[in-house]
C-alpha cells in the first residue's frame, strides 16, 4: 500500500480543494426543477475551468461527469435532462476530480426545499457516523476499526449500512488499495500510517441494508425503495490524526483532526 510523499500530498491536497469547491459552488442551484443534467454541467464547466477533470466522466464507462443518488438512489446515479428536484427530496452528489494526475472524492448531501423529519435524521445520522470514524484515525490504529465504528454508531440509531460499496485507497489512481469497509470485518490487519490517503463513504439506509442495481447497468438503489443517503471525504493520515483533503468551509469539523 502507497504512503504519499510530499508531493503526492501537496498535489492531493490541490484535487482535494477543487472537489470541496464545486461542491460548494453548487449548493445555490439545488432547487425544484432542476433536472440533474444540468447541475451535471454546471459542475462539469465548473471543473474544467479549473483546469481540472471529472473522473467520473467515461470512468468504466460512467456516461455523466459526477453522480447524483436522490432519496432511494444509494449511489452512482447518473445525471439525467429528464429527471428533475422537487421539494422534499435529498440528494447526494458525488464529485471526483483529477488534477496534476491526482484524483480527490467526496460526497454530500442537498436538501430540496423542506425535507422529512425522517430524512433530516438519516442524513444527520450518516454524516455523523463518518465524522465518527474520522476522530479516531490515527497512524497505529487497525484499518478495520473504521467499520466497526461507522456499523456500531449507525445501528445504535437503528438504520443500516449498506455493505456492497466500500471506501477506497486514492492518489494517482481513482481506486487504490486499500478497501475501506463502512461495516465490522476481519479483512487484513492492516494498520494505519502516516501519509496513507483513501476514502471514507458510508452510504446509509433506512429499513434495509440491501440494494439493487438498475437495468442501466449503473443505478444503486435500496431494495425496499426507501430513502439512503451518504457522506465522502478523501482524507490523509497525519502523524497526529487525519486532515481531511476534501473539507469545505462550512463544515461542523475542522479540516485538521487532533486525535491523540
Ligand atoms: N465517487 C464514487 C467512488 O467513490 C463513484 C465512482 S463510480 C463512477 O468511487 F463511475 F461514477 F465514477
Ligand atoms: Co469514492
Amino acid at each position: 500500500m502507497l504512503i504519499k510523499n510530499k508531493i503526492d500530498i501537496q498535489n492531493m491536497k490541490i484535487a482535494g480543494k477543487i472537489t470541496a469547491d464545486t461542491l460548494q459552488m453548487i449548493t445555490k442551484y439545488i432547487q425544484p426543477n432542476i433536472s440533474t443534467n444540468e447541475i451535471n454541467n454546471i459542475c462539469h464547466q465548473y471543473i474544467i475551468k479549473k483546469k481540472a477533470i471529472p473522473a467520473c466522466l467515461g470512468y468504466q464507462g460512467f456516461p455523466k461527469s459526477i453522480c447524483i443518488s436522490k432519496n432511494e438512489i444509494v449511489c452512482h446515479g447518473i445525471p439525467n435532462k429528464n429527471i428533475f428536484l422537487k421539494n422534499g427530496d435529498i440528494v447526494n452528489i458525488d464529485i471526483a476530480v483529477i488534477k496534476n494526475g491526482y484524483y480527490s472524492d467526496a460526497s454530500k448531501m442537498y436538501f430540496v426545499g423542506k425535507i422529512s423529519e425522517k430524512n433530516k435524521i438519516l442524513c444527520k445520522i450518516t454524516q455523523k457516523s463518518l465524522y465518527l470514524a474520522l476522530s479516531h484515525i490515527k497512524p497505529g490504529i487497525f484499518l478495520k476499526e473504521i467499520g466497526a465504528i461507522i456499523q456500531n454508531y449507525v445501528e445504535k440509531k437503528n438504520f443500516f449500512i449498506v455493505k456492497e460499496y466500500c471506501g477506497h485507497g486514492i492518489g494517482k489512481n481513482f481506486h487504490e488499495l486499500p478497501q475501506v469497509l463502512h461495516y465490522k470485518n476481519f479483512e487484513n490487519n492492516i494498520i494505519l500510517q502516516e501519509g496513507m490517503t483513501f476514502t471514507i463513504e458510508p452510504m446509509v439506509n433506512i429499513g434495509t441494508s440491501q440494494t439493487k442495481i438498475s437495468k442501466d447497468g449503473w443505478t444503486v438503489k435500496t431494495l425496499n425503495n426507501k430513502c439512503s443517503a451518504q457522506y465522502e471525504h478523501t482524507i490523509l493520515v497525519t502523524k497526529t490524526g487525519c486532515e481531511i483533503l476534501t473539507w469545505q468551509k462550512n463544515e461542523k469539523i475542522t479540516s485538521h483532526l487532533y486525535n491523540i
